[in-house]
């Protein structure tokens, strides 16, 4: 699929539930989350039939999103489901790795290939503090256990932490390099984002927040189907049809980023 600016798109992220098991500040508010109701969430036939419209229009790449895609429960089986969809090249989950102890080899049994982490410390105190109350050692098992299971290559997000008060950007983002190194993990750097005053940039050492190299189209946890991640706009597969609402959000995807007023992080899936 060409898009008006002559860009390929050929990477669907899906977001699978705007649920998360950790409230990192910059992204999940501390109470009141907005949660999007049970009943709105597309249910796992929904999110096939999604892949494979989407394969058959020339996407070859799908990454599992959240909120925290291991909090949806039997993700297993939607990853089977998925990994099924013939012509679909790779298939690959973003999470913060709490739970990946125990789903690391399920997950890569019923297809999963690849896998990135979110880690913004290696500090287990300021860990606790970014994500509001979660254990490093979670994540520190659930990287073993992906490395193990094979969802190699294990990248790591890191998110570059600033401003006044929290946590110093530098040491952390020093300490996750060199734990990276250590332990054979890619790692890229994402500038700290805020979606509802359009503030972006470039991930270093990854693809994303380069306007004029996107390649990619956003479905989130209750099927809207969204050209970019800075846009409000947004295209419903269930009113509008699978097909019609990809093509709709091709042929709107702009130019750039602007801003996002009605999304949250959690919800459409960084
Ligand atoms: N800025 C940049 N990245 C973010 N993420 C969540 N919120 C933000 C933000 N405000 C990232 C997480 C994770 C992915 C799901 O989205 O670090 O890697
Ligand atoms: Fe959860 Fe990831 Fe958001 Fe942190 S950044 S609250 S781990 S979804």
């Amino acid at each position: 699929m060409l898009d008006r600016y002559n860009r390929k798109i050929n990477y669907l992220r899906i977001s699978v539930t705007d649920r998360c098991n950790l409230r990192c500040h910059y992204c999940m508010p501390e109470n009141d989350p907005c949660l999007l109701r049970h009943e709105d969430i597309l249910s796992f036939e929904e999110i096939q039939q999604v892949v494979a419209v989407a394969v058959s229009l020339g996407i070859d790449k799908v990454r599992l999103t959240g909120g925290e895609p291991l909090v949806r429960k039997d993700i297993v089986d939607l990853v089977s489901m998925i990994a099924e969809v013939p012509g679909l090249q790779d298939l690959a989950m973003t999470t913060n790795a709490t739970l990946l102890e125990r789903f690391a080899m399920p997950l890569a049994r019923a297809g999963l290939q690849r896998i990135n982490i979110s880690l913004d410390t290696v500090d287990p105190v300021k860990f606790r503090e970014i994500t509001r109350g979660g254990d490093i050692q979670q994540v520190f098992a659930g990287i073993r256990s992906a490395k193990k299971a094979g969802l190699e290559p294990v990248k790591v997000n890191c998110v570059i932490q600033g401003g006044p008060g929290e946590v110093d950007m530098e040491a952390d983002a020093l300490s996750v390099a060199g734990y990276c190194r250590e332990n054979g993990l890619q790692v890229r750097f994402i500038p700290k984002m805020d979606l509802h005053t359009g503030q972006f940039g470039i991930v270093y050492g990854g693809t994303g927040g380069d306007c004029k190299q996107c390649n990619r189209l956003r479905l989130t946890s209750d099927g809207k189907m969204k050209p970019c991640l800075f846009s409000d706009l947004a295209f419903d597969i269930r009113s509008l049809g699978i097909q019609k609402a990809m093509e709709m959000a091709l042929e709107a995807k702009p130019e750039k980023g602007t801003v996002n007023l009605s999304n949250c992080f959690h919800n459409i899936g960084g």
